[in-house]
C-alpha cells in the first residue's frame, strides 16, 4: 500500500523526536515536561500506526499466480484456528466449489481474509458463529464471511472502508483493516461489500473474477 509514504512520515517523526529529547535537557518546569511527554506519546502512536502500514506493505509480494481460493481459505482458517478455540466460536464452512481458481497475489489475498475473519472474531461474543462460504456467480467467485456479532449501524456505511476508521478502543486496532482489504480486492478487479443487521449479523462478500483459462495439471 504505502511503503514509500510510511518512510516519508517516519523520517520527520524521528527528527521531531530528537528535538524533543534535546528540549528535555533544558530546565523545563513540571508542566512543560508533562506536555512534552504527551507529545512524545502521540508520536509513538503515529509511529505504531505507520509501523502497521509498513508491516503490511512489506509482506513479500508474490507475483500473480493461479490460486485455489478454497485452499487459501483453509490455510487462513488453520492459521486463525486457535482464536476460534479460545473464544469457543463455531465455524461453519461451506466450500462446495473446489477448486475455485483465480489469478492473484496469494499473500495479499490471505491478508484480506485474515482481516475479515479477525473483524468477525472481534465482533462476536460467546455463542459466536462465523460462516465462510464460497459460491460462483457469473464470472466471479464469491466468498462470504458472516458472523452473528454486534453488526454495523446504518450510519457507519460511509465510514467503515475509510483508512483509520475504527470503533474499537484498543491500542492494536488501527482502523486500516477494511481499507487494506478494499485496496487489495480492487487491485484484483474484484469487489468488496457487506450487509448487516445491527444487533444480529454481518456478512462481508468478496467477489473475484475466476481465472480466464483452465489451469493445467
Ligand atoms: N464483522 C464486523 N462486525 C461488526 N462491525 C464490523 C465488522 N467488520 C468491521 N466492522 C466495523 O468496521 C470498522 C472498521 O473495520 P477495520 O477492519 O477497517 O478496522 P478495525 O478492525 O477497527 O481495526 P484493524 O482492522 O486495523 O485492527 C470496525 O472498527 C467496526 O466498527
Ligand atoms: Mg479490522
Amino acid at each position: 500500500l504505502a511503503a514509500g509514504v510510511a518512510d516519508e512520515v517516519n523520517n520527520p517523526l524521528g527528527i521531531i523526536n530528537n528535538y524533543l529529547e534535546l528540549l528535555k535537557l533544558k530546565n523545563l518546569d513540571d508542566d512543560g515536561l508533562v506536555k512534552l511527554e504527551k507529545i512524545q506519546k502521540e508520536i509513538r502512536r503515529i509511529t505504531e500506526i505507520v509501523g502497521s502500514l509498513l508491516s503490511f506493505s512489506r509482506l513479500p509480494r508474490k507475483d500473480k499466480s493461479e490460486v485455489n481460493l478454497v485452499e487459501l481459505l483453509e490455510e487462513v482458517l488453520l492459521l486463525l484456528g486457535h482464536r476460534f478455540d479460545r473464544k469457543r466460536i463455531k465455524l461453519k464452512k461451506d466450500f462446495q466449489i473446489n477448486p475455485a481458481w483465480i489469478t492473484g497475489d496469494e499473500n495479499r489475498l490471505k491478508q484480506v481474509f485474515i482481516n475479515l475473519l479477525m473483524n468477525s472474531l472481534e465482533a462476536v461474543l460467546d455463542e459466536g458463529v462465523i460462516a465462510v462460504e464460497i459460491s460462483k456467480s457469473g464470472e466471479f467467485y464469491q466468498v462470504k464471511v458472516s458472523d452473528n456479532g454486534h453488526g454495523i449501524p446504518g450510519d457507519l456505511e460511509e465510514s467503515v472502508f475509510q483508512p483509520f476508521f475504527t470503533t474499537k478502543l484498543t491500542k492494536t486496532n488501527t482502523g486500516l483493516g477494511l481499507s487494506i482489504c478494499d485496496h487489495i480486492i480492487k487491485a484484483h478487479r474484484g469487489k468488496l461489500s457487506y450487509e448487516s443487521i445491527p444487533g444480529e449479523w454481518t456478512s462481508f462478500g468478496v467477489r473475484l473474477p475466476w481465472a480466464s483459462r483452465p489451469v493445467g495439471p
